[in-house]
């Protein structure tokens, strides 16, 4: 099993002696680290760290040091939420909307979801691939090391499952983590406009057994929003769903109090997803829940919401995560140092916060809380290796800089 030493780092960030799963409320705002760290891995897993003093190089096998002279190392960013299987752009609905329409506008004429799907419908598996894989290097490049991918792009049987198998190669070939959810309650696609239950029929009866009985998917998804799907339609989806045994998460609350959130904590849904419209009642749902309110800042900053109360959230005990939404129309970047910049910039999170959010409690989202999101001894070594900088402040504060110089996957 290979060894390899990190040494002289000048700041070990996010350690924990408990193996913690979670961080919630005031804990959010606690990133313990370690000043002039060494941290050691055996094959893909953390086997010790502490301070450089209590090195005791001699008495330890090693076959590669990396000297982190000046540099940061934290855990590698969990993002609990893209759609990086997708066909082509949307720069000209992009100027669309600099020229005054909504998302919602766009939407109504038929783009948005929409023309992403037409365009995925008519592309092959293999240019998906080669795509996703781009994608999944570049997210890599910006500290990304596990990663959630979602179908919702296709619309029909046969193009769902086309999303769902690309997603599953890019699986096999990435040594990032991979979990894959099943969106086929994305949007009514054109032809379902005027019987919109029969696309809830399509979606119960005949996709949701397809992908489960291909093993295609980890957790189901469905947009419960305004125009979109309603609470009860979501339910049914979801219901479904829990027979086959796939755990729901949800996106929620983007456009409007859609109840979203309130559905989603009734079926235990894993997360909850956007929250731009969240209040007293949203939160009081999410309390005594083991959903994870779920933020997306890079989607609300690229079509001009306002952001989620993420202050409320945590100071009323909760939890935050933080992901991408990487998409083609909400959030073409999957850059997660950005999106962390934007919750310290835009929702008034703490750095620490921002951090743990998008590591511990993503982790936790994904259910990889155990293995993923903090350093911990026993924990897999999924690693950022920052490039030379004064602290991790510095990481939402120079938000435009790509301050990643190396991620550890697995161990290597
Ligand atoms: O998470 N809100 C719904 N779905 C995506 C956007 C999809 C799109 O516009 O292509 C989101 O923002
Ligand atoms: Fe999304």
């Amino acid at each position: 099993m290979k060894t390899t030493l990190i040494t002289n780092i000048k700041q070990l960030v996010g350690v924990d002696y408990y193996s913690i799963t979670i961080s919630k409320g005031p804990n959010m705002a606690e990133l313990p680290t370690v000043d002039n760290a060494f941290l050691l891995i055996e094959g893909e897993t953390i086997k010790a760290f502490g301070p450089m003093d209590s090195l005791d190089k001699d008495n330890i096998d090693y076959d590669e040091v990396i000297d982190a002279t000046g540099r940061l190392v934290l855990p590698a960013w969990v993002d609990s939420h893209t759609h990086l299987v997708f066909a082509g752009s949307r720069e000209g609905e992009f100027v669309d909307k600099i020229k005054g329409l909504s998302y919602e506008d766009i939407a109504k004429r038929g783009g948005g979801i929409l023309n992403s799907a037409a365009r995925l419908q008519h592309t092959g598996e293999e240019e998906l691939f080669d795509a996703a894989m781009l994608r999944i290097e570049e997210i890599k490049s910006y500290g990304t090391g596990a990663v959630e991918i979602k179908s919702g792009y296709g619309l029909t049987v046969e193009d769902e499952l086309k999303i769902l198998r690309v997603a599953r190669k890019v699986k096999e070939n990435t040594n990032l983590f991979v979990k894959t959810t099943f969106l086929g309650a994305h949007s009514f696609p054109a032809q379902y406009k005027e019987n919109r239950e029969g696309y809830i029929d399509l979606v119960i009866n005949e996709m949701l057994p397809r992908v489960a009985g291909e093993g295609l998917a980890d957790y189901c998804d469905v947009f419960c929003d305004r125009g979109f799907f309603t609470v009860e339609q979501t339910s049914r989806i979801l219901e479904k769903a829990i027979s086959l045994n796939i755990k729901p998460r949800l996106h929620a609350n983007q456009l409007d109090f859609s109840g979203g959130v309130q559905v989603g904590v009734k079926y235990n849904a894993l997360s909850v997803d956007h929250l731009e419209h969240a209040g007293d009642a949203e939160i009081e749902a999410l309390l005594g829940s083991d959903t994870m309110p779920t933020l997306l800042p890079a989607s609300a900053f690229f079509i001009n919401l306002d952001y989620p109360p993420a202050r409320k959230f945590i100071e009323a005990g909760l939890p935050v995560a933080i992901a991408s939404d990487y998409n083609p129309g909400s959030s073409p970047t999957g850059n997660m140092c950005m999106v962390v910049a934007l919750a310290c910039i835009k929702m008034k999170m703490l750095p620490e916060e921002a951090i743990n959010a998008a590591t511990i409690n993503t982790a936790k989202a994904l259910e990889l809380s155990e293995q993923l999101g903090t350093i911990a001894r026993g924990k897999v070594a999924n690693l950022i290796i920052t490039k030379p900088i004064p602290s991790y402040n510095y990481i939402p504060y120079a938000f435009g800089s790509n301050l990643v110089e190396r991620t550890i996957v697995r161990g290597v």
